[in-house]
């Protein structure tokens, strides 16, 4: 992914912020809309296979409104779907700049994945209408046996075509999920940048566990869809025989329901299992705030069961999408905690660039390393023996090499050393954090 490192530019830290912001925006439109496709997608052929084996208009009706519904038409899939997907790479590129970027490769190959797997959805989408015509000509009884057999011939390798379409086009989805997933995981566990390889990290649990999460959501997010369609949007549909209606009606409870009772579980084992850089107030928030509408749903979609409704139809479509939206959050807080790191680098090098375009250039060379030293460092730091902070003999030989890991740590500093206490920040400008880090990297060794 060379030729992405093009695309970053040095930011400014708002500007790291607003780029945290835009990609959950973006992920705002696009997990939502590719759950319903999957999901979609999945019902359509399931209740096609149904339908053709048991010879049920209800199912096979059903198949082909379903996957109308949820694919709306091809410009949708491609501003939900591919659109965001990538912009979300060149995102990613930016904040995990000079990290090493294998979460951008992972959502690049999503982005391929998806774009395959949604044309082939389109196409099966639009071949459904064509087989059904053929089972319209089935009501049609010719006295010709000949002729009879060849509409029939023609009508299943019709059906046989459009349903590999779609099964392609859904096995494509699922792996474009799968890779999706990796990319954002991986962002999270910086540790995992150096010591994970490509694969090992697609068959990680912290990567099948989140894997599981999307599809289950996914599918319990299309029931929701399906009742906000048939019996909210605009007051319900209208003309449809009762029968059909109250097979769509708990078809989707049903669906809705079994498969939203993992979610909780997988969301406390997702949150624990998140590495420390990762954690903070506001990720636990977000997760507890799912939760609670986890809880909600049920007792909607409890309710519409019991009582053989479906009433709650609009609330629950509601609470499902702020579902999906609070685990974004959470999971782009997480993703925005691991990189801190980054982010110090990719603003000091805006902060530099600055200072070159304002003439200001000279200056920053001017600012002494030595002398920052001397007035905000040394009355806690000698070279050679512990002060308040331990000697630079023994803490900075792990920065050999490392420059931007140590200007990272001047400005933010962290608990490193077990016996010390932490280091209080310094409030160095990024200018002046890579001055004395300059500073005491080339010196201690002679000092
Ligand atoms: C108020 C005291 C204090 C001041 C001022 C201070 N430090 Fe520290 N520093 C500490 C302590 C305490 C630690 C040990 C913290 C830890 O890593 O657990 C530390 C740790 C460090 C480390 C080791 C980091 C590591 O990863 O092991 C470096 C490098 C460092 N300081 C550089 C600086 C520089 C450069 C300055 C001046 C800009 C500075 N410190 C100013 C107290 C101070």
């Amino acid at each position: 992914m060379e030729f992405l490192e093009k695309f970053v530019i040095p930011q400014s830290s708002e500007h790291i912020q607003l780029l945290h912001y835009l990609a959950m925006l973006i992920f705002f439109l696009f997990v939502p809309f590719i759950s319903t496709v999957l999901g979609g997608a999945f019902l359509s052929l399931l209740f096609r296979n149904k339908g053709m084996k048991a010879n049920d208009k209800n199912y096979l009706n059903f198949s082909k409104e379903v996957i109308e519904t949820v694919t709306v038409n091809k410009s949708l899939g491609v501003i939900l779907g591919i659109v965001p997907l990538l912009t979300a790479v060149l995102i990613y590129a930016q904040l995990l700049h000079l990290g090493n970027t294998t979460a951008v490769v992972y959502l690049f190959v999503s982005f391929l994945l998806a774009t395959a797997g949604l044309i082939l959805i389109y196409a099966f989408r639009y071949s459904t209408k064509f087989t059904n015509l053929f089972s319209s000509l089935d009501e049609i009884k010719h006295n010709d046996p000949e002729v009879m057999n060849e509409i029939t011939e023609l009508r299943n390798a019709s059906r046989n075509v459009s349903t590999k379409t779609g099964i392609y086009g859904l096995a494509f989805l699922i792996l474009s999920v799968w890779f999706f997933t990796s990319g954002v995981t991986i962002a999270a566990f910086p540790k995992e940048w150096s010591e994970g390889n490509f694969l090992s990290i697609l068959f990680s649990w912290a990567v099948i566990i989140r894997f599981l999460f999307f599809l289950i959501m996914a599918f319990a997010f299309t029931g929701g869809t399906i009742l906000f369609h048939y019996f909210y949007w605009e007051g319900g549909k209208k003309n449809l025989n009762e029968d059909y209606k109250e097979f769509i009606r708990k078809t989707s409870v049903k669906l809705t329901l079994y498969s939203s009772l993992a979610l909780p579980l997988l969301l406390a084992v997702i949150l624990f299992s998140l590495p420390d850089a990762a954690v903070s107030g506001a990720v636990f928030g977000y997760s507890t705030l799912a939760l609670l509408l986890m809880f909600l749903s049920y007792n909607l979609l409890y309710s519409m069961l019991k009582n053989e409704n479906a009433k709650y139809s609009g609330v629950l479509y509601l609470s499902l999408i702020l579902i999906i939206m609070s685990v974004i959050i959470k999971d782009q807080l997480a993703v925005d905690n691991a990189t801190e790191k980054q982010a110090v680098i990719l603003s000091s090098k805006y902060e530099e660039m600055m200072a070159q375009l304002t003439g200001e250039g000279s200056k920053v060379a001017a600012v002494s390393g030595e002398e920052i030293y001397q007035v905000r460092c040394s009355s806690c730091h000698a070279f050679d023996h512990k002060v308040v902070g331990p000697p630079y003999k023994e803490t900075l030989p792990k920065y050999e090499g490392k420059l931007n890991e140590l200007v990272a740590f001047i400005l933010n500093p962290k608990q490193n050393n077990p016996g010390y206490p932490p280091m209080p920040n310094p409030g160095l400008k990024p200018n002046e954090a890579q001055a004395v880090a300059k500073y005491i990297l080339s010196t201690y060794k002679s000092k």
